[in-house]
């Protein structure tokens, strides 16, 4: 086995997802883990790789392992497969708040470390995922690590000191994008759109302002005034969104998930 995902639920499914899809490896080169015998069969079934309820097997078979698992099932899991784990291994550990020096600690030996911060857009091959790693991953190891991130997604390489702040701009804030999407649809309905042809335009607009900001690379305020028309519907629109606090809400709830990752 080439890798080996401890947990197999919404984010490891994504991951496997462009891993299988960019070719990074094979299905017979995919090992994963679940808790229940119903998880299993359906990783069985959706993603097509070798199962196992044992996570120990995971550790056997694979040098690179991801822990998958919620973060308050983090401890319980490097415990149990302590006895299994060499020098040899690298642990990716994907949860908010677990250090490369706490990983490396719960595993109980010299071994290398690597956090991923990805986020559910990986599902579609849209990612984005924040790598640090601790030293004893060298740059080609890194290398190749960078191959696996890169098939679902993009990849930035971050100093473990940014991994919470990576996670509420990445990793979170997906659920807060959903909600703005959610919102516009609800108000498009609400002026007599059809809801499906709502979350239609909401979606393809929230993508393309986004695509605009990667591609021309200006400032999105710049962007935004390019849309707001003297005396027009854009800047009345925007007049509301700052007296309702707009901005102010944004960075709270960001501040909040990066303050919350921090006590994880
Ligand atoms: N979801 C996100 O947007 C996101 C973003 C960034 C990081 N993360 C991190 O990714 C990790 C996984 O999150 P998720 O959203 O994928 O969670 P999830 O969908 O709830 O999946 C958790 C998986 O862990 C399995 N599991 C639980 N206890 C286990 C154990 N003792 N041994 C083996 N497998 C076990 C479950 O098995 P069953 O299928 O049998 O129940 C399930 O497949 C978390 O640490 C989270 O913080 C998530």
């Amino acid at each position: 086995m080439k890798i080996g995902f401890i947990g197999c639920g919404n984010m490891a499914s994504a991951m496997i997802g462009g891993i299988l899809r960019q070719g990074i490896f094979s299905k017979d080169e995919i090992i994963v883990s679940n808790l229940t015998e119903e998880g299993r069969a359906r990783s069985e079934k959706t993603l097509g790789v070798v199962t196992t309820l044992d996570n120990n097997e995971i550790v056997r078979s694979a040098k690179t392992v991801v822990l998958a698992v919620k973060p308050q099932f983090y401890e319980e899991v490097l415990t149990e497969v302590h006895d299994s784990l060499t020098t040899e291994h690298t642990i990716i550990g994907i949860a908010p708040g677990k250090t490369l020096a706490w990983l490396e600690e719960k595993a109980g030996l010299p071994l290398k470390v690597v956090r991923f911060m990805p986020n559910t857009p990986a599902q579609v091959g849209a990612g984005m995922t924040a790598v640090c790693t601790n030293d004893r991953v060298s740059e080609d190891e890194l290398a190749e690590i960078l191959k696996i991130t890169d098939s679902f997604g993009c990849t930035e390489v971050i100093p473990e000191r940014l991994m919470d702040a990576a996670g509420a701009v990445g990793g979170c804030s997906p659920a807060y994008v959903f909600m703005f999407i959610e919102a516009m649809a609800d108000a498009a309905v609400s002026q007599g759109m059809p809801r499906k042809q709502a979350y239609k335009f909401a979606s393809q607009t929230v993508l393309g302002s986004a695509k605009m900001v990667l591609k021309t690379g200006r400032h999105p305020g710049d962007l935004k005034d390019m849309v707001c028309s003297p005396a027009g519907t854009t800047i009345e629109g925007v007049r509301t969104l700052e007296k309702s606090g707009f901005r102010s809400a944004v960075f709270e709830a960001l501040t909040a998930a990066a303050e919350k990752g921090k006590k994880l």
